[in-house]
């Protein structure tokens, strides 16, 4: 009978070892006895980024690449998307099953009582120079919430834990949306505990000198789907960046910063800033050809487009391009859809985008129907990171609680100078540093 192991012969010495496999994997650990001799530290393996490294087991998200499957808890991302709403979701993905009325209930009141901010917090955030990202704001203010909440350090009893779960996603729309007033000059606008967690964080947003503020449910349910489908997405690098530092057992306000900021850059979180960025710059289907040559040419990229792990259609950009014109039927069409969808059609059709299975991602549409709904592009990873806070969240805890794991520390290829004498600063000739090998191309 097979069994669930593989043999490596090290040709180096001629001997073969026997590894267990399990889930599809080996232990890298298990590489460590390969040497060639009792001085050698073990074989190791070299995978930059973690392309092919499982850093953790989870039971959170699941995806089918290939396919374009996204599955929360088991529950395939559409029927959500159709169904829930963002709050029930979050409790699916932070306790593992679906809620009944009354834990529905409990869980959106325990989270709408955590809404409000310490008034330092406004100070603190009104110290931003006037034209700060909010993405910025964000990150430090989330940071910041760790001095107000030193209690979140008792990271290993499950009742502190849950309380943090409860504040964060409770705040997270607060400090996006005083981010946003203070932005424009605007009074910030209180919560409403009223309003579902979408409405109120629309109220405010835009609230102005109305004495009730209704939002417009087409709108408020467009950006609760939004917030359905930016939750979870397993591994990706503001997950990992929250299970890494969070590995060090600090607080999770601290972590969450750390997974915000990981969010911001334009290769993750960031793309749907610089998608609609890049849509306003095409302009016009007709300068789509000339876009795309340049990008075949590398001269850039094409943002919203690619995956590290879907080599098919994200099934989240189908749901949004979906959306979409459910949201323009209230706002007014977005021209952006028409240079968008053209954009997509013509890519898909070429070798380049084909022979790399290059597919539209979650940020390809989701920035359009963010213009439409009135957000500027700067506000768009925030948009992000507001519901992801829950994915995050489960994600530490169930790092914090997983034996298997310790404090995230990889190992490295030392490529540097061997040891060498220091020497005195008046015989010392003009140095090479990294930068001017850098500058002159020698590296
Ligand atoms: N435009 C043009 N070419 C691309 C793109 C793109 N958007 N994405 C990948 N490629 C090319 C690469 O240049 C590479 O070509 P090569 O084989 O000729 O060198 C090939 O496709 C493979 O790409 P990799 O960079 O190896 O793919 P990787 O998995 O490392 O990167 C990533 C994934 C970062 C998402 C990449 O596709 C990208 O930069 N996309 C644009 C930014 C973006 O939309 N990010 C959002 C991702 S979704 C999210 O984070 C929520």
């Amino acid at each position: 009978m097979a069994k669930d192991t593989i043999s490596v012969t090290d040709n180096r010495t001629g001997k073969t070892y026997e590894l267990p496999i399990e889930n599809g994997t080996i232990r890298a650990m298990d590489l460590r006895q390969i040497k060639v001799d009792k001085e050698d530290f073990g074989l190791m393996t070299y995978d930059p980024s973690l392309g092919n490294t499982a850093s953790c087991k989870s039971a959170i998200t699941f995806i089918d690449g290939d396919k374009g499957i996204l599955r929360y808890r088991g529950y395939p991302i559409d029927q959500l998307a159709e169904k829930s709403t963002y709050l029930e979701t979050a409790y699916l993905i932070v306790k593992g099953e679906l809620p009944n009325r009354e834990h529905l209930d409990a869980w959106t009141y325990n989270i709408t009582m955590h809404t409000m901010l310490h008034e330092n917090t406004k100070k603190f955030m009104e110290g931003f120079r006037y034209d700060a990202h909010p993405m910025g704001m964000l990150v430090g203010t989330v940071a910041a919430l760790s001095t107000f909440y030193p209690d979140a350090k008792d990271i290993h009893d499950i009742e502190c834990r849950r309380l943090q779960v409860r504040r964060l996603i409770g705040k997270m729309p607060t400090i996006a949306a005083y981010a946003y007033r203070y932005s424009l000059g605007l009074p910030y606008v209180q919560p409403d505990n009223e309003l579902t967690y979408c409405g109120n964080f629309l109220s405010m947003l835009f609230r102005m000198t109305e004495r009730n503020y209704k939002p417009n449910p087409v709108l408020e349910r467009a950006l609760e789907v939004l917030f359905i489908l930016h939750a979870d997405h397993e591994q990706n690098c503001s997950a990992n960046a929250m299970r890494a530092v969070g590995s060090s057992r600090v607080d999770p306000y601290s972590a969450t910063a750390a997974a915000a900021a990981a969010l911001y850059g334009p290769l993750h979180g960031g793309a749907n800033e610089e998608a609609v960025n890049m849509l306003q710059e095409i302009g016009s289907a007709d300068k789509i050809p000339a876009f795309i040559k340049s990008v075949k040419a590398g001269e850039r990229k094409l943002m919203g487009f690619g995956h590290r792990v879907y080599k098919n259609y994200d099934p989240r950009a189908k749901i949004i391009k979906k959306i979409a014109y459910e949201v323009f039927e209230v706002t007014g069409r977005n021209p952006l859809i028409d240079v968008a969808v053209e954009l997509e059609r013509i890519a898909l059709e070429d070798e380049y985008f084909i022979s790399r299975k290059l597919y539209p991602n979650v940020d390809f549409y989701s920035g359009i129907i963010y213009q439409a709904l009135g957000f500027p592009a700067s506000l768009f990873p925030v948009l992000f990171a507001i519901p992801r806070t829950s994915g995050w969240l489960a994600q530490w805890a169930e790092n914090v609680i997983d034996p298997d794991q310790k404090i995230t520390r990889p190992r490295q290829i030392f490529t540097g100078e061997a040891e060498r004498s220091y020497v005195p600063i008046e015989t010392r000739p003009a140095p090479q540093t990294l930068e001017r090998k850098l500058l002159r191309g020698r590296l």
